[in-house]
């Protein structure tokens, strides 16, 4: 079987390592890289720790508005699968690139398997929920990580081609837990000890393009009470510069460049609590055993939080502030996101149904 796997987004390249891995065991993969993220911090670095393959296609779409960066990945995507004629093209999450990569193939005839398929948040306000939704109607083959997504797709009317898999990003950690304890020194590079800080991670544009939010976000950590390392997506570097809060940075917070994923891992791990707004942060929280905090009010892995594991608090500074001081998971965690076997079950069904119709 030939496929086009289309990735473009840091958590992109992470869930595709271990799924890529095992789809070159049997078939032919042409990885196509779109470009969206492109710091070597957001994309090279992944590339590097992870060994995904070189990407056949770099398309150097870049950053935009929403319109213009959909829309020249939908034409240079088109571009390619008219040339490559793959049997499948495989997508992953909920970012522009996956958004693109399906419209593309959908109108070209050509399959589209969706990993990550039937998360919902239910605020259409995200942009991710808008390419989730879209994504979902024009796939054939849907991988969905959780009981939840199977149900929120049949509430959709989609039954057919739906196959509970597990998360592929459970493979990824499996894979790299120890790699990441032997190889990282990011808690000794800033000078933090297991157990004495909190982690942090925002680039949601509801906090990030909120001066409002972002200031409540940043009170909250300053009175943490112990240090608190945050690593600086670009997107919130870019608005924490406009607003002049670098310079204003309370004391105890760190504020640090992307991660690769090996010292985010490392980081997260050994964190006493952390505080987010990312979706992968949330499930790799739970995953380490670590209470996560979440800068939100809503959840697509509403799982985490039924668990205790995870609280919803939005922005609000008094909010977070009770969650740092306060929160404590009381139940033990459960195997939420599969065995970490979610990549052979994906390829097992993708050869199953070659030559089979889709669906
Ligand atoms: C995107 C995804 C989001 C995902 C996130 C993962 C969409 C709509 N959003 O958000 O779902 O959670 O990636 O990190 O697809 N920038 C750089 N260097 C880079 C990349 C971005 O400086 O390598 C800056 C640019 O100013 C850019 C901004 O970050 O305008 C936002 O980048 P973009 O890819 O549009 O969205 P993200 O916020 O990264
Ligand atoms: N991540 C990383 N370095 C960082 C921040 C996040 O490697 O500095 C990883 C994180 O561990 C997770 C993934 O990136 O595996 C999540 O991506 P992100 O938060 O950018 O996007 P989201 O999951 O919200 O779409």
């Amino acid at each position: 079987m030939k496929l086009v796997s289309i990735v473009g987004a840091r958590p992109q390249f992470i869930k595709c390592a271990p799924v890529s891995r095992e789809l070159r065991k049997e078939h032919e993969e042409i990885l196509v890289h779109t470009g969206q993220h492109y710091d070597h911090g957001m994309s090279e670095v992944f590339f590097e720790e992870l060994a995904i393959p070189k990407p056949d296609y770099n398309l150097g779409i870049g950053s935009g508005t929403h319109g213009r960066q959909t829309g020249a990945m939908l034409g240079a995507i088109e571009d390619v699968l008219v040339t490559e004629e793959p049997d499948v093209v495989l997508v992953y999450g909920d970012t522009n690139s996956t958004l693109a990569g399906a419209l593309a193939a959908a109108k070209l005839h050509v399959p589209v398997a969706h990993i990550e398929a039937g998360l919902r948040s239910f605020d259409r306000r995200m942009p991710e929920e808008v390419n989730r939704v879209l994504t979902d109607h024009a796939s054939d083959i849907l991988f969905c990580p959780t009981e939840t997504a199977v149900k929120n797709l049949a509430a959709e009317g989609i039954t057919e081609g739906v196959h509970l898999v597990g998360d592929v990003m459970c493979d990824a950690m499996n894979y790299n837990r120890a790699v990441a304890e032997e190889r990282s020194r990011i808690l000794e590079d800033v000078g933090v000890r297991p157990g004495g800080y909190l982690a942090v991670t925002v680039h949601r544009p509801s906090n990030t393009d909120s001066r409002e939010n972002i200031t409540a976000i940043l009170g909250a950590l300053g009175d943490a009470g112990e240090p608190v390392v945050f690593p600086v997506h670009p997107r919130t570097r870019h608005y924490l510069g406009e607003y002049g809060l670098l310079e204003r940075m309370p004391e105890n917070v760190r504020v640090i460049e992307p991660l690769g994923y090996l010292d985010m891992l490392r980081l997260m791990a050994h964190a006493k609590k952390i505080l987010t707004d990312s979706g992968g942060v949330q499930k790799e929280a739970y995953m380490l055993g670590v209470p996560c905090i979440t800068l939100r009010e809503n959840t697509e892995w509403v799982e985490t939080v039924e668990a205790g594991w995870n609280v919803l608090v939005g922005a609000g500074q008094e909010k977070i502030e009770d969650a740092i001081h306060s929160f404590s998971p009381a139940s033990r965690q459960q195997n939420l996101f599969g065995d970490g076997d979610a990549c052979i079950r994906i390829e097992e069904i993708l050869t199953g149904l070659q030559g089979a119709p889709p669906g």
